[in-house]
């Protein structure tokens, strides 16, 4: 079945849905979801959005913002795009308050506003209270409320429909293919313009705080149709995830005034970033707990650490950390009322993904030239705000902001976008895939591949990495690639086949796991996220660069000559210093 729309957005969480909102007002628009759009993974994010609304730091602006922003990306994040984001962070967190959003309040009635880790006033002088909220489910209700604006503005939406494939000509988005989980089936969607929203791909490791759903499938889609990726090997590990489930626990825990402590009942952090303590930035904070894992000195010798929330008191526990205080219970079989949570760092955000500019559109290559009629947001999205390392809630507000401009572009833009032509072989690619799987006979089973790759990833290509480790895990993915071409799926149905759609996901982890380790393999330096024990030190001389990796004939090809912006739009930027905190 062909379906045409003015726009096709693939992706409701918050950017795709905020395009979605914008484009609705004035054009035909789909949104296509594997999900039901208010279950998106962005409804996950629990402690903030940033914006330097000033509404307790009463001296904060957005230049310390910028700053921090910079800084916490260890220097790889394109000044351009920071001084965008943090300028307009106020009014798209103000839009959202105006459209309903129910934030936590200060006793005047403001906005709320918490620390969060690498946010400081003065250029790091001392902490800002910048992370606006809604006790611990601000991405939920964000995402509902920007779900309330897309039903007023006749957005269509096509939910649980698995994206398969990029309709992808002459330098021109075209449409995508995608398999309707609900009754089966390949539908095209074609339109004028495409955006990808479709998030990040936790789940290509073992231990995350990612939805089951993150599997990358943008990131997938676009690799396949000969297009870079970027910077994929800046994986974020949260410090504070469940232990053994990687589910998230806020760092607006530790905002709140929780602290960690290992085996001997220390506060460790002291020995690694003796001013922001537990509020350095997540890079670092999950450096020191993996070192004091490492060095045995987790509990009890175990690979956990600690975060005590107790003394906050249950009344305030109940007001800004409920659901936390209840995954705790849930799923740890603690509680954080009267006794400390087991944690461990977990995959969580990928700083990596598709290359695109200020105004969403993608980008091919280092001269940062356009393609016609893509556009990408959020966390699928490389425009470069986070660089080597994201500081916590400036996630929310980038899907957001940049959901918002992404639609305000497409909206200019329509009218300079013809319909497109169909291509003849418009839906080989996601038939022969999906046929391939139905009449699939092998021996291997897709559950097993992908464990292999899960924790294979994460012991392999983790908080920290060396050469060898890198190059072992290089052999596991090939050799997973090679196994993978000889699956089998049981089920041959239609309705809801979650055998198909596990195959098709792992086959699209596999698209781009390969370009993580690559890019983790050939930069050797340590950076953010990218922590290599063999080349501990930051390389500006040679690495201050973004990566792009193309798939060429079934190999990766990595470049290392795309700058990073450093220089704002109207600020001068800021020069690439030593860290400390
Ligand atoms: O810790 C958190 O609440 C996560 C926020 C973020 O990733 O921005």
């Amino acid at each position: 079945m062909i379906h045409r729309h003015d726009v096709i957005i693939i992706g409701a969480g918050l950017a795709g849905s905020r395009a979605a909102v914008e484009i609705g007002q004035v054009a035909d628009v789909a949104v296509l979801s594997k999900v039901y759009p208010s279950r998106s993974h962005s409804g996950a994010a629990q402690g903030g959005i940033a914006a330097s609304l000033a509404n307790i730091s009463k001296t904060d602006r957005w230049e310390f913002h910028m700053f921090d922003t910079v800084k916490g990306s260890d220097y790889l994040g394109d000044q351009d795009a920071i001084e965008l984001m943090v300028r307009e962070a106020p009014e798209t967190v103000i839009e959202m308050e105006h459209w309903g959003c129910p934030f936590s309040r200060t006793e005047e009635g403001k906005i709320a506003q918490r620390k969060f880790g690498g946010h400081t006033l003065e250029f790091g002088k001392e902490p800002s209270l910048r992370a606006c909220y809604s006790a611990d489910f601000t991405g939920h209700v964000l995402l509902h409320t920007l779900h309330e604006q897309c039903l007023k503005h006749n957005v269509n939406f096509y939910s649980e429909f698995q994206a398969l494939s990029l309709i992808f000509r002459d330098n021109r988005a075209i449409g995508v293919t995608a398999w309707d989980m609900v009754n089966g089936g390949l539908h095209t969607f074609y339109g004028r313009a495409v955006m990808f929203g479709t998030g990040g791909y936790g789940r290509a490791f073992h231990i995350t705080s990612n939805a089951h759903a993150n599997t990358g499938d943008g990131l997938a889609l676009v690799t396949r149709a000969g297009l870079p990726l970027q910077d994929l090997e800046f994986v974020q590990f949260h410090p504070t995830g469940l232990w053994k489930s990687g589910i998230l626990v806020t760092e607006g825990a530790r905002g709140e005034g929780g602290y960690l402590v290992n085996g001997e009942g220390r506060r460790f952090m002291e020995d690694y970033a003796p001013t922001l303590m537990e509020l350095a930035p997540r890079d670092m904070v999950s450096r020191s707990m993996q070192t004091e894992i490492d060095e045995g000195r987790g509990i009890k010798g175990e690979d956990y650490i600690h975060i005590d929330v107790s003394h906050l008191g249950e009344q305030k526990l109940m007001e800004r950390l409920p659901q936390i205080t209840e995954l705790a219970m849930n799923f740890a079989g603690v509680d954080p009322r009267i006794e400390p949570i087991p944690i461990q760092p977990t995959a969580h955000y990928s700083m990596g993904g598709i290359p695109a500019n200020p105004n969403c559109r993608v980008t091919y290559n280092a001269n940062r030239d356009e393609t016609v009629g893509f556009y990408a947001a959020g966390e699928c999205s490389c425009i470069s705000v986070h660089g080597a390392n994201r500081l916590g809630t400036n996630s929310l507000l980038e899907a957001l902001l940049f959901g918002r401009r992404a639609g305000k572009q497409i909206v200019e833009d329509l009218p300079h976008l013809e319909f497109p032509n169909l291509p003849a072989d418009y839906e080989d690619e996601a038939k022969g895939e999906v046929e391939k799987m139905f009449n699939s006979t092998g021996k291997e089973k897709v559950g097993a591949i992908r464990d292999e790759l899960q924790k294979s990833m994460t012991l392999d290509c983790g908080v920290f990495r060396t050469k060898e480790q890198l190059e072992k895990q290089h052999t596991k993915i090939e050799e997973l690639e090679d196994r993978f071409k000889h699956i089998t799926i049981d089920d041959k149905g239609n309705r809801f086949n979650t055998d198909l759609l596990e195959a098709i996901e792992m086959k699209h982890l596999l698209s781009f796991s390969g370009a993580i380790v690559e890019g983790a393999l050939q930069r050797e330096e340590s950076r953010g996220g990218h922590s290599r024990k063999d080349f501990p030190k930051r390389d500006d001389d040679k690495f201050l660069k973004h990566t792009l990796a193309w798939r060429k004939d079934g190999k990766w090809e990595l470049t290392f000559d795309k700058p990073v912006v450093l220089e704002g739009v109207s600020h001068k930027g800021f020069e690439p210093m030593e860290r400390k905190y």
